[in-house]
């Protein structure tokens, strides 16, 4: 339980990604319930109920973050990390975890197989939908949270804690982002500091307002720029 109470501490996360994340349902850590894994879905899968935060990731440099390992993109910044410019780093298991959603995990980014067998397109498929850093990579997977969402409109944070649907779920916060925004990034010199407050707001999706109050542990900020209309 207390792994769903703070959520939002990395090493609680980490612990239970590695204790909760495997491929089926697991006993629960307290006993005999089985505890529900969530498995990544996509943005796509989000983007029905999440329209507004969808449109505005989408012109995200990190909705597109996939593309820049690919040879003949992004030149200038990897010949300034003395990356190699004709090399495909898209099947690269060292760059993946940080241009990838849920890389290695049930649902995640998988390197697909090559060749035409149906079996080989359908993981072709799944990977396309799975490039780049998308809502998962911040919020966790959400497959037992949509599902219930989509049958209970107004929800409340409890009933998912009630149900045990929160499985891996993250309010994203500044140790989130440090996952990946740090200096084992080839792209960025040693001592790089990631500046959250700063960050949050000029390369995110916009925060619109939320629509009820569903209880949930922590506070929702509202964009700046969005309030204001663009006044500058
Ligand atoms: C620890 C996470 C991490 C790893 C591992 C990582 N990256 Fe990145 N990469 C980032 C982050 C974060 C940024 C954005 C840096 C910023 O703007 O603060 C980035 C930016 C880049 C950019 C610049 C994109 C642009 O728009 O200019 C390129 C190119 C890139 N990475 C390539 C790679 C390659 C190739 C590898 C593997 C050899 C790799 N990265 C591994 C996190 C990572
Ligand atoms: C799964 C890895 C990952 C996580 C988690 C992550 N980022 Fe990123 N972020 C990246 C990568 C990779 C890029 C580089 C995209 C590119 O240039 O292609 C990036 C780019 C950015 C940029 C744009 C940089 C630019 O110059 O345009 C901002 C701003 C940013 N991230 C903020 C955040 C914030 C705030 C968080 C946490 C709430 C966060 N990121 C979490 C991987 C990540
Ligand atoms: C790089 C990390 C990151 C990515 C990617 C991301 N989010 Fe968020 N999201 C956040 C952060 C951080 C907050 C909390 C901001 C705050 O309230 O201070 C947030 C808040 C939210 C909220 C709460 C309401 C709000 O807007 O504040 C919703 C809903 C949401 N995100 C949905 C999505 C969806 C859907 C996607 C994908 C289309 C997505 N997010 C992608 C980091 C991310
Ligand atoms: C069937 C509709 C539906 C789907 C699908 C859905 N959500 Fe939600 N989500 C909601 C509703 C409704 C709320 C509460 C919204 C409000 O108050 O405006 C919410 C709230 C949220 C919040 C803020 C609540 C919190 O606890 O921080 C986040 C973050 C979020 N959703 C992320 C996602 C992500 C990521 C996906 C895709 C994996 C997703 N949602 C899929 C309906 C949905």
């Amino acid at each position: 339980m207390r792994l769903f109470l703070y959520p939002s501490s990395l090493g609680l996360a980490l612990l239970s990604t590695l204790v909760l994340g495997g491929p089926a349902d697991k006993k629960d850590v307290q006993g005999d319930k089985k505890q529900p894994v969530a498995t990544y879905m996509g943005a796509k899968s989000c983007k029905k109920c999440h329209s507004d935060q969808y449109k505005s990731w989408k012109k995200t440099t990190m909705a597109k973050s996939f593309e820049v390992l690919l040879p003949g993109k992004a030149e200038e910044a990897k010949k300034k990390a003395g990356l190699d410019l004709k090399k495909d780093y898209t099947k690269d298991k060292t760059c993946l975890p940080c241009h990838t959603t849920g890389y290695g995990k049930p649902g995640g980014y998988a390197i697909p197989p090559e060749g035409d067998s149906s079996a080989a397109k359908k993981l072709q498929k799944k990977a396309t939908a799975m490039q780049g850093v998308q809502c998962e990579a911040c919020h966790g997977p959400g497959s037992l949270s949509s599902k219930y969402k989509k049958k209970h409109e107004k929800y409340k944070w409890s009933d998912l804690v009630d149900k045990k649907l929160t499985d891996g779920v993250k309010f994203p916060d500044k140790e989130n982002c440090l996952e990946c925004h740090n200096d084992k990034s080839p792209t960025v010199k040693k001592g790089y500091v990631f500046d959250y407050d700063k960050r949050k707001d000029e390369g995110m999706h916009k925060h619109p307002k939320m629509d009820f109050k569903h209880g949930c542990p922590h506070t929702h900020t509202v964009s700046k720029k969005k309030k204001k209309k663009k006044k500058k």
